[in-house]
């Protein structure tokens, strides 16, 4: 019997080995033990699937103590128990998402090309060197495909940069350095679905003409890194990477670069000054790193969820793609449910839903049982998204109408036990702890907003004008900073102050 018990850290996390463990040395060879990813059902974890007659039955969460019983109440039959949730594909949380990017997550062997191969790998790969570089740009263009890392720049625009650019070199430089608050979509690739993102890079690789590649990773993802260094190793001895790419005579070759835990690497350029072994301090744009970027030379940068998207829009056609989501937000996007959240997960979802449908249809409401009070979305300089917003579909135009962000899709949940004028003091105290430094707003400006932040909340008669200081120093960080580190930390702060003056003790509006 087959049984598939994750290895994904979130499952480990929760003691997943344990229970492959216990349940290996209770039913000896009676089971083949498949070390899968996570489904990405995370309150369940550990997940214990076993391949049954009418699919895969799905036990969860199962602690080690609980495998005896579970043994006698007929687990590899599919038997009854309490922790039984029925056909893993039937579960409501997965059977209403629309998984393009993360179709074979927690289905595969992660590390297995066989596995890969059987379910669509390579098959963009393969499309896109039957086509010309011009051809390939079109097709991403036309999918609608934009950045996944937060900014939403149109992938086929930055690609098509590249390819024009006349350089003897070029690279191919994936951003997974996935530093945002409650954030996991990156990770679960690398460690769920390498080959995915390797296939994508090389799409990106043969498009632009690149010959060498880096995946930055960062250092609190050691799972990630060995699973995705073991897979180019695989890939490349098949012949997915190397020298000559599946016989093509196009050479593409790949390396991990481990990053060193600060969060402003994730910024592009501090990105390739700390590839290129440098401190991580961010460049002036212009020149834009598709025209001189890594070692100065045209350089592709996408985080891992762009490049992941890239094989299913070749393989499928960008119409297939495009198809999906609203307005000028097409595809998907793995939103990524964190914090105070019952249910919390990866749901993966064409734009347009609303994070209402988000955090109560799926997430279930607070882990706590208390009501919302807010949901901060894209990561740490994300806004702080108060209730008369939930019902605006996610959708990265529809957000930015109001201040919002969608980012990385990030989605972290506080119950009213939360004090947003302490988490506005986060935001800055965050920002000056990782200021790379290089300009005056955000390196200063973050320091005296914790400071300003500090005696709004203390009260008195000077506190109108402290609240007058915090929007001017918003303001100035929103416009003079360099980069989106300065730049967007009055997200979070000024949509904590707008939605929640009382938590800085300040009287509420009479329209509130
Ligand atoms: P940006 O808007 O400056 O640039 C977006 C991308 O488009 C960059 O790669 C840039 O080089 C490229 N680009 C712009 N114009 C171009 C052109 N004409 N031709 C070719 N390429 C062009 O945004 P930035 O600073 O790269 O990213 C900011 C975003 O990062 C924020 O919106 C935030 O949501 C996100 N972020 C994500 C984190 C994560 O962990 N995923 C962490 C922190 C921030
Ligand atoms: Fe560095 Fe902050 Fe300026 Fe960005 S905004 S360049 S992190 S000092």
């Amino acid at each position: 019997v087959r049984v598939y018990i994750p290895r994904d850290s979130a499952a480990l996390a929760v003691g997943a080995d344990e229970v492959a463990q216990a349940l290996q040395g209770a039913a000896g060879e009676s089971i083949e033990l498949v070390r899968n990813s996570s489904r990405g059902l995370f309150w369940l974890e550990p997940l214990v699937e076993v391949q049954t007659p009418q699919g895969r039955i799905a036990y969860g969460p199962v602690a080690p103590e609980d495998v005896p019983g579970l043994l006698a109440a007929g687990l590899l039959q599919g038997g009854d128990h309490p922790l039984r949730q029925g056909v893993t594909e039937q579960i409501p949380y997965l059977a209403l998402q629309e998984r393009l990017t993360f179709r074979r997550m927690g289905v595969t062997d992660p590390l297995s090309l066989a596995d890969y191969e059987a379910h669509e790998g390579w098959a963009g790969l393969r499309r896109a060197l039957t086509l010309d570089s011009a051809a390939l740009i079109q097709e991403v263009t036309h999918s609608g495909l934009r950045g996944r890392g937060g900014a939403a720049f149109p992938a086929g625009i930055k690609w098509k940069t590249v390819a024009g650019a006349q350089a003897a070199q070029k690279y191919v430089v994936c951003n997974a350095d996935e530093g945002d608050s409650g954030t996991y979509s990156d990770r679960m690739t690398m460690e769920g679905d390498p080959y995915m993102l390797i296939e994508g890079m090389t799409i990106a690789a043969v498009t632009v003409g690149a010959t060498q590649g880096y995946v930055y990773v960062r250092s609190e993802y050691p799972h990630a890194i060995a699973t995705l260094t073991e897979a180019i190793r695989r890939a490349t001895e098949a012949g997915f990477l190397g020298d000559s790419v599946l016989g093509s005579g196009q050479r593409f070759h790949l390396e991990v670069r481990k990053a060193a835990g600060a969060y402003v690497c994730g910024e592009e350029t501090a990105m390739l000054e700390s590839i290129e072994g440098k401190r991580g301090i961010v460049r002036a744009k212009p020149p834009l790193p598709a025209l001189q970027g890594l070692f100065g030379q045209p350089t592709v940068i996408n985080n891992v969820i762009t490049f992941a998207s890239t094989p299913i829009i070749l393989a499928r056609g960008a119409q297939f793609y495009r198809d999906y989501g609203v307005g000028r937000s097409h595809g998907t996007l793995p939103f990524q449910l964190a914090g105070n959240i019952k249910h919390g997960g990866l749901v993966e979802k064409a734009f347009g839903l609303t994070l209402r449908e988000l955090v109560y249809g799926f997430g279930g409401g607070t882990a706590s049982g208390r009501p919302i009070k807010a949901i901060q979305v894209g990561g740490p300089l994300g806004a702080y998204v108060p209730e008369d917003k939930w019902d605006v579909p996610l959708d990265y135009e529809a957000y930015a109408a109001f201040g919002g962000v969608v980012g990385h899709g990030g989605i972290v949940v506080h119950d009213d036990s939360a004090n947003l004028a302490q988490l506005a003091r986060y935001a800055m105290a965050f920002c000056a702890l990782e200021s790379c430094g290089k300009c005056t707003p955000c390196r200063i400006g973050s320091t005296r907003g914790v400071e300003v932040i500090d005696q709004i909340r203390a009260g008195g008669a000077a506190q109108p004008q402290q609240v007058e200081l915090l929007r001017d120093l918003c303001d100035t960080m929103l416009h003079g900073s360099l980069c989106a580190m300065g730049g967007m930390t009055p997200y979070p702060v000024l949509s904590a102050l707008n939605h929640y003056p009382q938590d800085f003790g300040l009287a509420v509006p009479e329209t509130q």
